[in-house]
């Protein structure tokens, strides 16, 4: 395979760094996700690159992401979405935990592997194991050519561009909109209506501009984040829909701001986290329009009710007042809000970094791809 490499995509095209750029980068890189990949006819995906006729589909009884950081977090909203649209058991594993404890492999079983390089040593050695033992394994890699991408053989190509900025963005948003469209093939040829297939299909064409429109929230975020910025640690929380959202969110703060953050399920909070919570902690709420909104906001007001500041990230209505700080998302589809609701927390690690003066693209101690143990 040739791999066209457009010296244009190594420009900074007039942004001040390389993250900034991939960041708004997103709603084409998205667009290229979906072209000729939806199918209005049967209101499904397409994604021949799997080379899986129907009945090879019928007969997945569960999927498993693998991958290591944000393609392990993808892998989790992945996860999340065949479940909930497939009615599939799905979950997803630290590729480098796979490889070394010695996985028993279902033959029954759609191993995806996550990749935005397509070289991380510990994906590429889990996808071995998993041929080794018959496993059959797919990929999710935007780097055509890459060894990932050759070993498998099928999967999905991200086509999200060179992404050359140490935090992943672009690729993340574009595997988790992939996946979004295996979730919704799987429940396609299940028990998925053709009218939810239609809704969903119908979401995905408006998610594009959807993530156009909440990037344009960017100085909301930015004031938000010199407020929030000098803190020591900050708690990302959020449930079901919200949850990887939360870590991925976390992950991008720690990664590029140096700013401890730590991901939890909403509803540990009291089981151990809330003891931690004062005005020096503040916490990030991740708050989708769904059926748990209630307890979400119930989650708010135990924060606020200890004196810790609340950024709640939302698409929902919430009470004036309630939080310290908005940053809102438009609705879409609820499946698909996860993904709309990853971008601010992007903005906010960004200006974050930026208010404490730090090394964007290249931050210190993390390689772009780790190809050595
Ligand atoms: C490194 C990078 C992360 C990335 C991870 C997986 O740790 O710093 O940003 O998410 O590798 O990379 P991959 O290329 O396999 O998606």
């Amino acid at each position: 395979t040739t791999v066209d490499v457009d010296d244009d995509d190594y420009d900074l095209d007039g942004h001040v760094d390389f993250l900034s750029k991939e960041i708004h980068e997103q709603p084409a890189a998205l667009r290229r996700v979906l072209a000729g990949r939806l199918d209005t006819r049967f209101a499904t995906a397409r994604l021949d690159g799997l080379r899986l006729d129907p009945r090879e589909l019928r007969g997945i009884r569960r999927v498993t992401f693998l991958g290591c950081g944000s393609a392990l977090y993808a892998g989790q909203m992945g996860a999340a979405l065949v479940e909930e649209l497939a009615r599939v058991p799905a979950d997803a594993e630290q590729a480098s935990e796979f490889r070394y404890r010695n996985p028993m492999v279902d033959p029954d079983t759609l191993y995806v592997a996550v990749s935005q390089s397509g070289e991380t040593i510990d994906t590429l050695a889990a996808v071995e194991e998993l041929q080794r033992k018959g496993g059959r394994v797919v990929g999710c890699v935007n780097v055509i050519g890459s060894a990932i991408a050759r070993q498998c053989g099928a999967g999905m190509f991200l086509h999200a561009g060179p992404e050359v900025s140490v935090a992943s963005t672009k690729a993340f948003s574009s595997m988790t909109t992939s996946f979004a469209l295996l979730a919704l093939l799987l429940g396609r040829v299940r028990d998925l209506s053709a009218a939810h297939g239609t809704r969903l299909v119908d979401g995905l064409r408006r998610l594009p501009d959807a993530v156009e429109h909440t990037l344009a929230g960017e100085p909301e975020v930015a004031a938000v984040a010199r407020k929030y910025a000098h803190a020591k640690s900050m708690f990302y929380l959020g449930r079901v829909r919200g949850s990887a959202v939360a870590r991925e969110g976390a992950q991008k703060l720690k990664e590029i701001s140096y700013v401890h953050a730590e991901a939890y399920p909403a509803s540990e909070l009291k089981h151990g986290p809330l003891a931690l919570v004062d005005a020096a902690m503040p916490c990030v709420v991740v708050v989708p329009d769904d059926e748990v909104v209630a307890k979400n906001v119930s989650t708010i007001e135990q924060v606020k009710a200890r004196g810790g500041p609340v950024i709640a990230v939302t698409n929902a209505d919430l009470p004036d007042g309630l939080a310290d700080a908005v940053l809102r998302v438009p609705r879409l589809e609820p499946e698909l809000d996860p993904i709309l609701l990853g971008i601010p927390l992007q903005l906010l690690a960004y200006h974050c970094a930026a208010e404490l003066g730090r090394d964007i693209d290249k931050p210190r101690n993390l390689a772009k791809s780790v190809t050595v143990e």
